[in-house]
């Protein structure tokens, strides 16, 4: 399977109406997995560099619900870039994939949906470390 198939763009469904929008995200459903955690990134700007990591357990599904941001995911091997700026689309990052969000504009608002609580000691946040486990 390619990279761009394990790590699949998704697109929400819209249930807004006249009032506005609205996106409905339920665990299991719209995505694959039950959410445990949500965190948001803001106030990040065009010249940080945050993610820098692989996570051993974590899956996560990234939505810039303001804003726009980028994220680079890799497997080690191939390597592609999302443009997220809809908050009616995501990414979903499986575990074991190492990923980057950068280019975030002033508004940016990254919501993060994970499928575990946090632990800090599954987070491998050295690239050449996380070589070694990916092709071993
Ligand atoms: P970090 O992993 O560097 O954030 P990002 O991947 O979004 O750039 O996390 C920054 C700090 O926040 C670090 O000390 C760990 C802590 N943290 C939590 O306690 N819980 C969480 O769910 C997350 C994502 C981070």
């Amino acid at each position: 399977m390619s990279l761009k198939d394990l790590c699949p763009v998704l697109q929400f469904a819209d249930l807004g109406d006249e009032r506005g929008k609205l996106v409905v995200i339920e665990g299991n459903q719209a995505i694959p997995f039950e959410i445990k955690r949500v965190f948001y990134i803001y106030e990040s700007d065009s010249t940080v560099v945050r993610g820098q990591h692989a996570n051993r357990e974590s899956e996560f599904v990234l939505i810039n619900v303001a804003g726009s941001s980028k994220v680079r995911i890799t497997d080690g091997r191939e390597e592609f870039v999302v443009k997220l700026n809809r908050p009616m689309m995501g990414v979903y990052i499986p575990n074991m994939i190492w990923k980057d969000m950068y280019d975030f504009s002033d508004d940016s608002v990254l919501l993060v949906l994970a499928s575990t609580h946090y632990d800090g000691s599954e987070y491998i946040r050295n690239y050449d470390e996380y070589l070694k486990e990916v092709n071993s």
